[in-house]
C-alpha cells in the first residue's frame, strides 16, 4: 500500500506518545509487509460508535472553523550556528510541556486520521466523516475521525485485517490534517526534484582506502554506550545527555578542523532532546548539502511517556549513531575534504512522529538549501542469518538516489562478498520519510531481516541490547561501508 507522505509541518502536529505509541505498533506490523491477506467485506457504517464528543462534520469549510485548534507554533530559526568545544556546556533549553502525562480524559479528544481507501473500508464502526483525499503521487486516501481511546483498536484492525502494516497519521484538527495533504511533496520529491543532481560513481580512489578501515570493535563500542543509557526517550534527561555525548565525540574526531562544526539544534517539538549536527564544509560547491543521519532516541512499547522506562535501543538505533560515528571518524583521520558540503545529523524524537528529522528538513526547505542527497541508518547490527546483508527500502524514498545507492552497492561492497535485497514500510517508518516529504531525495538501506520477511524481534523493547545481537558489530561493519561509499561518492574529494 502507498500512503501519502507527512509534510514536514504536519508530522510535528502529530498526537504524542499515547496516540502515537499504536503507530509503533506498526513497525512491529510491519514485519508483515508485502504479507496481504484477505480481505474482508466492507461492513456497513456504525456513526454512533465513536465516543469522541459531537464535532463538527467532515467538511473542507471546516478547515477553517473556529472551534478547530490550529496548528502547532511555526518552527524556531536553527537555534545554534557555531561551533562548540566540548567543554563548552550548551544553555537549558527552554523546558516544554510534557504530551506524556496526558490526563486520561484526552483519550476521548477527537483525532483526525489519514488513511487508505483500503484501510478506511475496514473500519467503519471506528471512524468516521470520512472525507476522499488523493496525496500528490495520485494514492486514494481519507481523512477521517476518530477519538484518541480508539486509535490502539484502528492498528490492531489493520493489523488484524490486513496481516500487514496498514498506518495512517493521525493529528489534533482536521485543519492540521488538511494542511498536511495540502504540503505534501512526495511527488516533487519523485519526478521534479526540487535541486537537480548526476550522481555518479568514480571517486575509488577515496573510497577504496576506507573501506578497510572500518573497525567493528569502534562501532560496538559506542552501541555499548549509548545503550548504557536507562533511555534515550525525547522528554528524559537521559535522552538530552545521549545527545552531548554524540555531540561531543563527533566534534572530537574533526579535532583541528577549521572547517568542521558540531552543534546541537533545539526541537520545539522534541522537548529537551536536540538534534546534533556536524557540518563539514565544501570547498568547491559548499551549498550542495549532503546528509547521514539516524536517530539517537529510544522508545519501549508500554513506557507509557514514563522518563525512567527502559529503552536501551541498542539497535534501534544506537546502531545507526555509531554507524555513523565509524564513517565519520575513517574520514576524518584520512584528511579528507568534501566538494560538497557534508551534515552527519542524529535526530531527536523520531520513535515519537519523526519530529526531530522533520523540524530539519522543513528549516532546510524553508532557507532553500540544496539537499542533494540522504542516506538513513536506522537498525543497521541485527544478522537475521539466513538472508542477504541489507535490504534497501524501496518506499518514501527518491528512485534515482535508490538507484545509486544500488551503484554503490555494486561497486564497493559485492565484490567484498555482500548480497542485497529490497524491502518496503509501508508507511513512514523512518526519518528518510521527513525528508521525501520535504522535497528532498532520501534513501535508507535496511538490516535485511530473515528471508521471510520477520526482522529483529526485540524491537522497543529492554531486549533490545547487544548481548542479543551477538555482542558483536560486525553487520553495522558493513553499513559502516555503505555509509562510506556514499560519503565520498556523493559529496567527492576536494582536489581530485
Ligand atoms: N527503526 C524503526 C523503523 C523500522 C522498524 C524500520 C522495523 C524497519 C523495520 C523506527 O525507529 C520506528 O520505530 N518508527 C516508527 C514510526 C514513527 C513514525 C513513530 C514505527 O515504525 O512505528
Ligand atoms: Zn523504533
Amino acid at each position: 500500500m502507498t500512503r501519502t507522505l507527512p509534510s514536514t509541518d504536519l508530522i510535528l502536529a502529530v498526537r504524542p506518545v499515547f496516540s502515537v505509541l499504536p503507530l509503533l505498533r506498526l513497525a512491529v506490523l510491519g514485519l508483515l509487509c508485502g504479507v496481504p491477506g484477505a480481505i474482508p467485506a466492507p461492513v456497513p457504517p456504525a456513526p454512533d460508535a465513536v465516543d469522541a464528543p459531537a464535532l463538527p462534520q467532515a467538511s473542507t469549510a471546516g478547515m477553517a472553523g473556529a472551534s478547530m485548534r490550529v496548528g502547532r507554533p511555526a518552527m524556531p530559526p536553527r537555534a545554534v550556528e557555531r561551533r562548540r568545544s566540548h567543554l563548552e556546556r550548551e544553555p537549558a533549553l527552554p523546558e516544554l510541556p510534557r504530551n506524556a502525562a496526558r490526563p486520561p480524559d484526552e483519550r476521548a479528544q477527537p483525532v483526525y486520521l489519514v488513511m487508505s481507501r483500503e484501510t478506511y473500508r475496514r473500519m467503519p464502526d471506528l471512524v468516521r466523516g470520512g472525507e476522499p483525499k488523493r496525496d500528490t503521487l495520485g494514492t486514494e486516501l481519507m481523512l477521517v475521525e476518530t477519538s484518541a481511546r480508539r486509535v490502539p483498536s484502528i492498528s490492531e484492525r489493520i493489523h488484524a485485517s490486513e496481516r500487514r502494516c496498514g498506518g495512517y497519521f493521525a493529528f489534533d484538527s482536521r485543519a492540521e490534517a488538511e494542511t498536511f495533504l495540502r504540503e505534501e511533496r512526495s511527488a516533487h520529491s519523485k519526478f521534479s526534484p526540487f535541486v537537480r543532481v548526476r550522481y555518479t560513481v568514480d571517486n575509488a580512489a577515496t573510497v577504496d582506502p576506507w573501506l578497510p578501515q572500518v573497525a567493528q570493535d569502534n562501532i560496538r563500542g559506542t552501541i555499548a554506550h549509548l545503550s548504557s543509557y536507562r533511555n534515550r526517550y525525547y522528554a528524559a534527561p537521559t535522552g538530552r545527555q545521549a545527545a552531548e555525548w554524540i555531540r561531543d565525540t563527533w566534534l572530537a574526531l574533526a579535532a583541528g578542523r577549521e572547517d568542521v562544526s558540531a552543534e546541537l539544534i533545539a526541537c520545539s517539538t522534541c522537548s529537551t532532546q536536540p538534534s546534533v549536527v556536524l557540518t563539514i564544509r565544501g570547498s568547491v560547491q559548499p551549498d550542495e548539502i549532503v546528509v547521514l543521519g539516524g536517530h539517537l532516541d529510544s522508545i519501549v512499547i508500554g513506557g507509557n511517556g514514563s522518563l525512567t522506562q527502559y529503552a536501551p535501543g541498542a539497535d534501534d538505533d544506537a546502531s545507526g549513531i555509531a554507524t555513523l560515528t565509524e564513517v565519520l571518524r575513517i574520514a576524518m583521520a584520512s584528511g579528507w575534504r568534501p566538494r560538497r558540503t557534508v551534515k552527519f545529523m542524529a535526530y531527536p524524537a523520531e520513535e515519537v512522529g519523526l519530529r526531530g528529522s522533520n523540524a530539519i528538513a522543513r528549516a532546510h526547505r524553508a532557507q532553500n538549501a540544496k539537499v542533494v542527497a540522504v542516506l538513513q541508518m536506522d537498525m543497521t547490527n541485527y544478522n537475521a542469518g539466513a538472508g542477504v546483508d541489507m535490504r534497501l527500502i524501496t518506499d518514501y524514498s527518491n528512485p534515482a538516489l535508490q538507484t545509486f545507492l544500488l551503484q554503490l552497492f555494486d561497486t564497493y561492497l559485492a565484490p567484498r562478498g555482500m548480497t542485497r535485497g529490497y524491502d518496503t514500510c509501508g508507511y513512514a517508518c523512518s526519518d528518510h520519510a521527513s525528508w521525501t516529504a520535504a522535497g528532498y531525495p532520501s534513501a535508507y538501506f535496511f538490516e535485511a531481516g530473515a528471508p521471510n520477511g520477520s526482522y529483529f524481534p526485540y524491537i522497543h523493547t529492554g531486549n533490545d541490547t547487544l548481548a542479543n545481537m551477538g555482542d558483536s558489530a560486525q553487520h553495522s561493519a558493513k553499513f559502516a561501508q555503505m555509509g562510506l561509499a556514499f560519503l565520498g561518492e556523493a559529496a567527492k574529494t576536494y582536489g581530485r
